[in-house]
């Protein structure tokens, strides 16, 4: 890891600690709601849907018996209604309209803030889908409810707005009669509703269309009664009495709210961070560094064919793979000698024997000399000299391909291995030998010049002469090359 990327991730590691606290606040607005379309947008109990321009909270007047039901509408995203200290405001603003299906009609309806996404069984009736028998007063749910029938003995009457949390008992409320407003008039209006919530007191306000509206306010600290998310959204009920339970607009919106930071999981977290950090860097420095000593291995062998193949002579490359296949994966089987160079090995190219050279890996034979080798050796022509067929640099094998000499190293000829019976070369045959007939001269003139032109080929005037090697009994024999 480089330092400036490195930089770059503290930077990212600080940004997303800065925004750990994932905003969760709600923006929305349906002046209207659109059939099937806006369906994706909520989550929608049995009984309710959207049809008609509007959520149906509870079924339609179309279905053959709408008693005792109850539904349930929540937006779909829930949003951070507190942190810690911190507590987010809202505004939810909407139009409901409920039209008397008996009369009078009812049960009610509400708009409710709540963690559980699911209408509870047997919440209709007096229990608006808010609540039942059995979660009354222990629910996590708070509610504005538009109750249209006197159900309870605590309920004012059969057209008010209460506030409720945990339970169907409103702490307040306030019937809308005295205002003009008829929640179920049994005529085809709308009732205009704003809560708002300033993480202190929430406040209703009710209105018809055209008068004053009602205001109902209270201390409340939602963070007592909810979890820190909550899904928005309306429940409505019918009982023996029924109404139709619409909601016409809706539009929502709720403050951001920087959440508290968890100061042990900062603890923990942030020297977590900083460890991983040092630990990648580490591993990266790490890697980098053996990187950087493969490729320098790599790179001490640079441009070799450029420089092999601008020799004018230039011997024939071969892939690694071809020799391997040669010498049956250079096996022991087929070595022919071992010298401080490394090893010479016996190989079928084709039906033509050969002999690869196999510069081991801790010889101090360099590219320099593996070079010159291939370069001078290949591009002399003696009758008498071994032949170079070719050569390979490839995953840091040093290869060099003669001909194969069945006879063995021309030293045994010059100055044998002391074994009985074995022979060593007369003077007279070992001039013969490197005369090699007419082409001698030509051998040393060319020699001659490769060694003024090339001063870095110096010491290879040793390899080359026991490159010669002699015709004994009409059988090729001969030294490889640099074998001293
Ligand atoms: C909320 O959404 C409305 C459109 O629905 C947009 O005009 C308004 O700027 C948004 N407000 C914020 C605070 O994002
Ligand atoms: C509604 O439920 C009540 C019990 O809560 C029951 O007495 C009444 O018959 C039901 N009404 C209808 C129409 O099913
Ligand atoms: C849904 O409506 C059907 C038919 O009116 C009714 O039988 C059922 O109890 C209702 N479900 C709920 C959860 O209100
Ligand atoms: C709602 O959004 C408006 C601007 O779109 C903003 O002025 C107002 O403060 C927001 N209300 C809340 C409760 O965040
Ligand atoms: C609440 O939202 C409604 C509709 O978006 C807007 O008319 C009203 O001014 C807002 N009230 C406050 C106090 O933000
Ligand atoms: C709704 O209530 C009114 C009186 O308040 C009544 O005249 C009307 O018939 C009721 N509607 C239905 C469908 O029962
Ligand atoms: C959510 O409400 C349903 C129905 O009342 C209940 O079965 C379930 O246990 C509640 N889930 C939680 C997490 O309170
Ligand atoms: C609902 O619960 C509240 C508070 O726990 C209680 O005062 C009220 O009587 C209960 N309502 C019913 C109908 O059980
Ligand atoms: C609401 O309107 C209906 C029909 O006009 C009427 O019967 C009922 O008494 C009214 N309710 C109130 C609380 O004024
Ligand atoms: C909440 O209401 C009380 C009294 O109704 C009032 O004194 C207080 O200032 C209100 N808080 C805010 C934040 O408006
Ligand atoms: C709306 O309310 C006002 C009082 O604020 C009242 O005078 C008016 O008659 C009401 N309009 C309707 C249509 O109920
Ligand atoms: C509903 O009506 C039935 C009779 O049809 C009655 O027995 C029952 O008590 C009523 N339920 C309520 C909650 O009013």
């Amino acid at each position: 890891m480089q330092f400036s990327s490195l930089q770059n991730y503290v930077i990212l590691l600080a940004l997303l600690c800065g925004t750990l606290t994932p905003a969760g606040c709600l923006n929305f607005s349906y002046p209207t709601f659109k059939d099937k379309v806006d369906e994706k947008d909520f989550i929608i109990s049995t009984n309710s849907s959207i049809a008609m321009g509007a959520i149906r909270v509870t079924h339609d007047a179309s279905q053959a018996s709408i008693n005792n039901e109850s539904g349930r509408v929540l937006y779909k995203k829930p949003f951070r209604l507190w942190s810690g200290r911190n507590k987010a405001s809202f505004n939810s603003t909407f139009v409901i309209k409920i039209s008397n299906e008996t009369n009078p009609g009812g049960e009610g309806l509400a708009f409710i803030l709540t963690a559980n996404d699911t209408l509870p069984e047997k919440s209709d009736g007096q229990w608006l889908g808010i609540v039942n028998a059995n979660s009354n007063g222990t629910a996590q749910i708070v509610a504005v409810e538009f109750d249209t029938s006197k159900s309870d003995e605590q309920d004012l009457d059969d057209n008010h707005v209460g506030v409720d949390a945990n339970s169907i008992l409103s702490l307040k409320q306030e019937s809308l009669t005295s205002y003009g407003i008829n929640l179920s008039s049994g005529r085809d209006y709308n009732v205009h509703v704003t809560v708002l919530y300033d993480s202190q007191n929430l406040t209703v306000f009710v209105s018809n269309e055209t008068g004053e509206p009602m205001k109902l306010s209270l201390a409340l600290d939602l963070s007592h009664y909810l979890p820190e998310k909550v899904y928005v959204g309306f429940s409505a009920s019918t009982g023996n009495k029924t109404q139709l339970n619409c909601v016409r607009s809706w539009h929502f919106n709720s403050s951001h709210i920087h959440e508290k930071p968890n100061l042990l999981w900062v603890w923990i977290a942030i020297p977590a961070a900083v460890g991983a950090v040092m630990l990648a860097g580490v591993a990266s420095y790490l890697y980098s560094r053996r990187r950087l000593e493969k490729e320098s291995l790599e790179d001490a062998y640079p441009r070799i064919e450029e420089e092999i193949q601008s020799t004018s002579m230039a011997p024939k490359k071969f892939k690694l793979k071809e020799l391997q296949r040669a010498t049956g994966r250079f096996n022991p089987k087929n070595k022919l000698g071992k010298g401080g160079f490394g090893t010479v090995y016996k190989g079928l190219l084709g039906n033509k024997e050969i002999a690869v050279k196999r510069v081991s890996k801790s010889s101090r034979q360099g590219k320099q000399e593996f070079i010159a080798e291939v370069t001078t050796i290949g591009s002399l022509r003696h009758k008498n000299l071994v032949k170079l067929i070719g050569w390979c640099y490839e995953s840091h094998e040093l290869l060099i391909v003669y001909e194969f000499m069945p006879n063995g190293s021309l030293d045994r000829f010059l100055f044998g291995e002391g074994k009985l019976g074995e022979e060593t070369l007369g003077w007279q045959r070992r001039h013969t030998i490197i005369s090699g007939g007419s082409t001698s001269t030509r051998l040393s003139s060319q020699w001659m010049r490769e060694e003024s032109s090339s001063p870095r080929y110096k010491s290879q005037q040793h390899h080359v002469r026991l490159g010669f090697h002699c015709q004994a009994g009409g059988l090729w024999t001969g030294s490889y090359p640099s074998a001293k």
